[in-house]
């Protein structure tokens, strides 16, 4: 089973992300993973990517998003389905959909194809989409150091934000979170979502 958190800098995915793991790891057999990142080459990549004064072509930029995650889904994700895991990835496809798609403004279906390609057309059992409303992120969450991504604007994160909204509506597989509630009701929400998948897979 292959679940993601996908939502824009600060919603609160990697602690979500780490509940859910705790959560299902103790039933389960769960592989929690980072995008970008995990690998060797994905750990080389995000350095490259995040760092703030490089100066990056967005086609070199979405390039390197997908070559990381092209030796995830090869040497991490495929076999530890394969193996019957629970993988948990905090960031997939989607991510670059919205950030390079609408983002950057490559465009959606293109970016869409690049990343079935690199994936070779794998796709998450459930897509947790973390919500918030801009303005309450740049309030709350936008504090402290900011990586070559985080630097892109405000205009850049509405494009996101918007680019996310437009592309999850067309996916049956998305549980959009509320994520200004508190940290506990938003997991206790996506373990019940993900306990009642399970149970219903097992019937199946
Ligand atoms: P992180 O902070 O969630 O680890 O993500 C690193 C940054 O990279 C974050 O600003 C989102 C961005 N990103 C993309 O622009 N495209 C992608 O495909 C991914 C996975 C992340």
């Amino acid at each position: 089973m292959f679940i993601t958190f996908e939502g824009l800098d600060g919603v609160g995915k990697t602690t979500q992300v780490e509940l859910l793991h705790n959560h299902l790891n103790q039933r389960h057999d769960v592989l929690t993973i980072k995008e970008p990142g995990t690998t060797e080459i994905g750990n080389t990549v995000r350095e490259i990517l995040l760092q703030k004064d490089k100066d990056l072509e967005t086609e070199t930029e979405l390039f390197l998003f997908l070559a990381s995650r092209s030796e995830l889904v090869s040497k991490v994700i495929k076999p530890s389905l394969m193996q019957g895991k629970i993988v948990i990835c905090d960031r997939f496809n989607e991510s670059t959909i919205a950030y390079q798609g609408y983002g950057r403004g490559i465009g959606a279906y293109r970016v869409y194809n690049m990343c079935m390609f690199a994936t070779q057309n794998i796709t998450p059992n459930i897509i947790f989409y973390l919500h918030a409303p801009l303005e309450y992120l740049i309030e709350n969450r936008f504090s402290g150091k900011h990586d070559r991504i985080e630097n892109s604007g405000v205009s850049f994160y509405k494009k996101v934000q918007d680019g996310y909204e437009d592309w999850l509506e067309t996916l049956p597989n998305v549980r959009k979170i509320d994520a200004t509630q508190n940290i506990e009701k938003v997991s206790s929400d996506i373990a019940a979502y993900v306990d009642e998948f399970i149970a219903n897979e097992k019937r199946k």
